[in-house]
């Protein structure tokens, strides 16, 4: 992949997610000061910061539920900063997620293969997998309603947990278990990455 730099130079760059000098934003709020950020294919990056820092922002801007003017983003070598979110090959889990009320926890956990071309075998195991490593196995009958906060903040994970998708987006994955879970979780949340639902 090739972008832009000051005066006009190509610089070649690797696969991966790349945001350039990426501004966000609000009337009165700056959502992203500045940021220049490369994570390469089958990497993992952790952003870090204090409350209103711009975490959030950066991965809805990478998603493209935000736009920005003035910065590029590019996603497996492809300038997706006028991409619709759809377009973009990712996954994303945000703290608010909504559910289908109706439908129980393993129906929401498929949610997003009905689309796709996936047999109903191979559905059937990535919720599986999906249900195992986020603990959720006693709940797939359950209705999200009657499930803790945390519990359907799991839920959310696991629809995104079993997309065929470039890159998954997960805004504080480990806010929702309690301290017993939160260690060994975050172990498994980059096992997810080593050796991921979709196989
Ligand atoms: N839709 C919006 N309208 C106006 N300001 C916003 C909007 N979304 C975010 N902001 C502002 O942008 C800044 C960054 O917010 P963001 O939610 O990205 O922070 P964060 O680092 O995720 O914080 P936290 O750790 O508390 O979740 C904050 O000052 C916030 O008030
Ligand atoms: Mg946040």
């Amino acid at each position: 992949m090739r972008r832009r730099v000051g005066n006009g130079v190509q610089q070649i760059m690797a696969d991966g997610v790349s945001l350039q000098d990426v501004v966000k934003s609000f009337s009165d709020m700056t959502g992203i000061p500045k940021l220049n950020l490369d994570v390469k294919e089958r990497e993992i990056a952790v952003l870090a910061g204090t409350s209103g820092c711009g975490k959030s922002t950066t991965l809805r801007v990478i998603a493209g539920v935000e736009k920005v003017s003035g910065s590029s983003i590019f996603i497996a070598g492809r300038d997706v900063t006028w991409e619709r979110p759809e377009q973009r090959g990712i996954a994303m889990a945000f703290h608010s997620c909504a559910h289908c009320p109706h439908e129980n926890v393993g129906e929401n956990v498929s949610f997003a293969l009905r689309p796709a071309w996936v047999s109903k075998e191979e559905v059937a195991e990535r919720v599986r997998r999906a249900a195992e490593m986020l603990e959720l196995t006693p709940y797939l009958d359950w209705k999200p309603k009657d499930l803790s906060g945390g519990r359907r903040h799991r839920v959310a994970m696991g629809r995104e947990s079993v997309r065929d998708a470039y890159c998954f987006l997960f805004d504080e994955p480990l806010s929702n278990f309690d301290a017993r879970l939160r260690a060994s979780k975050g172990t498994e949340l980059s096992l997810l990455h080593k050796k991921p639902v979709v196989q």
